[in-house]
């Protein structure tokens, strides 16, 4: 089985290797735990690699998403002839998805990527009801395959169980489940932050919640740690 390294090595040791190629993957956690910026990551790691990734963000335009990007210290710039960032309003998704899936797989068939980051799903997911939510991630994901990308798809967690999406779909039609999440021991400590593999079709991952930081690095996950 082909894996594909998350560009965080503490979270490729969690995952037994890495992500299997083809897996849809959501991570899932509160406002601030890093999503967006473990998908970076994600890209990164492929642009470094001689592959090409797209990047269909919802919540900024593609300046910002490099801009955000160099300032963890990933040259996005240096690769640009390897990255596509297309920026899509969750209304405008809404109103003709059919128009999106269309000009996705243009997009697709021109550059060819091996990576995708759809960033983030959440405010796509607030505009349907559950059946309609549910038609609409199942679109999402039959894209992705057909695609033949290995993709990381970010969402909001439910605010009282941050190991499920908002409205607890995703996680259905993943291969994969990652959930970040904010440990407070008291009002006054500082957080702590936790990721932990709930769900990775294929492998033998590990199941424990692991400490985690961010920094002007990025995400760095201390695997061995124990959450204290
Ligand atoms: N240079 C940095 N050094 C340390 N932490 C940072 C830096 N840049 C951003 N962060 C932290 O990362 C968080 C943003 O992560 P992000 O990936 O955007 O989260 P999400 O997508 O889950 O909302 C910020 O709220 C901040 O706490
Ligand atoms: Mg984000």
């Amino acid at each position: 089985m082909h894996l594909l390294s998350t560009g965080i090595r503490g979270l490729d040791v969690m995952l037994g290797g890495g992500i299997p190629r083809g897996h849809m993957v959501a991570v899932v956690g509160q406002y601030g735990t890093g999503k967006t910026t473990l998908g970076l990551h994600f890209i990164y790691e492929g642009l470094k690699n001689g592959e090409r990734g797209v990047i269909i963000s919802f919540d900024e335009d593609e300046e910002s998403v490099i801009q955000t990007a160099e300032s963890f210290g990933m040259h996005f710039s240096d690769f640009q002839d390897q990255i596509v960032v297309m920026r899509l309003e969750a209304e405008d998704v809404k109103r003709s998805l059919e128009r999106v899936e269309s000009e996705v797989k243009m997009l697709v068939d021109d550059i060819m990527p091996s990576r995708m980051l759809i960033d983030s799903i959440s405010v796509l997911e607030t505009l349907y009801d559950d059946a309609g939510r549910y038609r609409m991630l199942a679109r999402v994901r039959s894209l992705v395959k057909s695609s033949g990308v290995t993709a990381i798809l970010t969402s909001e967690c439910d605010r009282t169980n941050p190991f499920s999406s908002k409205y607890g779909i995703i996680e259905y039609v993943s291969d994969g489940l990652i959930s970040l999440r904010i440990i407070r021991e008291s009002e006054l400590e500082e957080a702590i932050l936790a990721i932990e593999v709930v769900k990775m079709r294929r492998m033998n991952h590990s199941r424990r919640p692991r400490p985690y930081s961010i920094t002007s690095s990025g995400i760095e996950v201390f695997e061995e740690a124990e959450i204290m």
